[in-house]
């Protein structure tokens, strides 16, 4: 199976190879820092070895228990916000069929979302759902206590033990968190749920390849051995002792590292397949509160091609010149389906009749790459042969592995999140939270 292709010729009329190699020694260095655990937040490096550290009973575990939950259910509702939900989103909506929502019942349940809000509609929409399948839930919190995730767990249970009896609903509800912390600990224990353990030397946005995201993918049919050993593969290219030029996670970190230095302080991901669209927010969330700390980072956006072409390709094109885009350029589709001709040719579309739609697809894209060069837009492109379960634990994991070092290289600790304290400390103080009194009587004032 091919490993993912890093294109950085495309930057040459923006920064030269040479500066990009020139990044080689303090790059290749904070890649020997990780691996020796000597770099900032050391003690949240569990995800480094995770993929050559799983072990194949663990794995048989989860598939296990996904052939057994599949006989039972139809539905499968997954409950948890950022790195407890985006991982498993992302892969989960690139593997499956685009409207397998409306083709159910599957072989396997269907795989849906809640606690990754806290609107009142998406709720209410999801319970009248409910009400009419058969269902279980997998709740995820590694500290246990998130708000948005706690209140849809708390109305979710109520809804399946009202409608299954309170037997029942706990053999459908598996809890994923903390060893030993944590309110969703102490209820799963008392409420004899079946658990699973978010290692504490993992962050959300590096758990997708722990149970967090394996017990959804799984149980959304996909072959979770597969994923892992994409990530296998990474783990072995882009450690310490491969060299730089053949470092993919080296060379990506060095060529973004190259351009932030220049002002482009914007990186945007770009898909050619929709069903990537949620790969790009895991990736956000990833790069995001990896690197925006201390006044520094690079703000990750995404755009899905060629949609937002005839939407931000005009900004992408001609707006402020301080961005940069990265393509997730994957070489062949699972389908085929050709471009009919058309005998009155009306449409005068015959030029392109016995043609792929992912032939004018990818001549979109390199339309595309040519015009926003053109436009002064520097472009790295991340080939994968094609979306599966292999090639999206490489994403993965390359790119756990740049963003850490890209961390390292800004000079922050790319494994804390202090920033996503402030909204919650005010949110709890404006609903009145025991211990958050006074802050809220501030907060008050303030907005009035
Ligand atoms: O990456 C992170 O640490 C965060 O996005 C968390 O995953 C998110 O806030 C959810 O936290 P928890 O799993 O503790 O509910």
């Amino acid at each position: 199976m091919e490993n993912l292709n890093i294109i950085t010729k495309h930057l040459v009329p923006f920064i030269s190879e040479e500066e990009i190699a020139s990044q080689e020694p303090v790059i290749m260095q904070h890649l020997e820092a990780m691996h020796a655990r000597t770099g900032r937040g050391s003690d949240f490096l569990g995800w480094l070895n995770l993929p050559s550290s799983v072990t194949g009973e663990e794995l048989e575990r989860i598939t296990r228990l996904a052939s057994e939950w599949k006989e039972e259910i139809d539905l499968l509702v997954v409950v948890g916000i950022g790195g407890s939900y985006l991982g498993a989103k992302c892969v989960i909506e690139a593997l499956s069929h685009t409207f397998s929502h409306l083709i159910m019942p599957g072989q396997y349940p269907l795989v849906l979302f809640a606690g990754q809000n806290l609107s009142e509609d998406y709720m209410v929409d999801l319970l009248e759902l409910l009400d009419h399948m058969s269902y279980g839930i997998v709740v995820i919190s590694k500290s246990g206590t998130t708000t948005e995730p706690a209140i849809a767990f708390r109305i979710l249970k109520n809804h399946l033990e009202e409608r299954e009896g309170i037997e029942t609903a706990r053999k459908r509800i598996i809890a994923i968190t903390d060893r030993s912390k944590g309110a969703l600990r102490q209820m799963a224990g008392k409420e004899g749920y079946t658990t699973f353990v978010i290692p504490d030397d993992i962050g959300g946005r590096y758990s997708v390849l722990t149970p967090v995201g394996l017990i959804p993918i799984a149980m959304a049919g996909f072959d979770i051995k597969n994923l892992v050993k994409g990530a296998q593969r990474m783990e072995e290219l882009t450690g310490p002792d491969t060299a730089f030029p053949h470092n993919p996670a080296a060379r990506y970190a060095a060529a973004r590292n190259a351009l932030y230095r220049k002002g482009k302080t914007t990186e945007i991901l770009v898909n050619y397949q929709p069903k990537l669209h949620f790969f790009s927010e895991w990736w956000k969330q990833l790069f995001g509160e990896s690197e925006g700390k201390e006044g520094k980072g690079i703000f990750p956006a995404s755009v899905d091609f060629t949609t937002d072409l005839h939407s931000l390709g005009q900004y992408i094109q001609e707006g402020l010149r301080n961005i940069f885009e990265t393509v997730i350029s994957v070489k062949e589709p699972e389908n085929k389906l050709v471009i009919p001709r058309d005998k009155n040719n009306l449409d005068q579309l015959n030029y392109l009749a016995g043609k792929r739609i992912d032939e004018v697809n990818k001549m979109a894209e390199m339309g595309a790459l040519i015009a926003h060069i053109d436009g002064g837009v520097p472009n790295i492109s991340i080939e994968i042969e094609r979306i599966s379960e292999y090639s999206l634990g490489q994403l993965i994991y390359f790119f756990e592995k740049a963003c850490a070092v890209s961390g390292y290289a800004l000079g922050v600790n790319p494994f804390d999140q202090p920033g996503v304290e402030a909204y919650k400390k005010n949110m709890f103080a404006l609903l009145g939270k025991p211990g958050f009194e006074k802050e809220g009587q501030e907060l008050w004032k303030r907005l009035k």
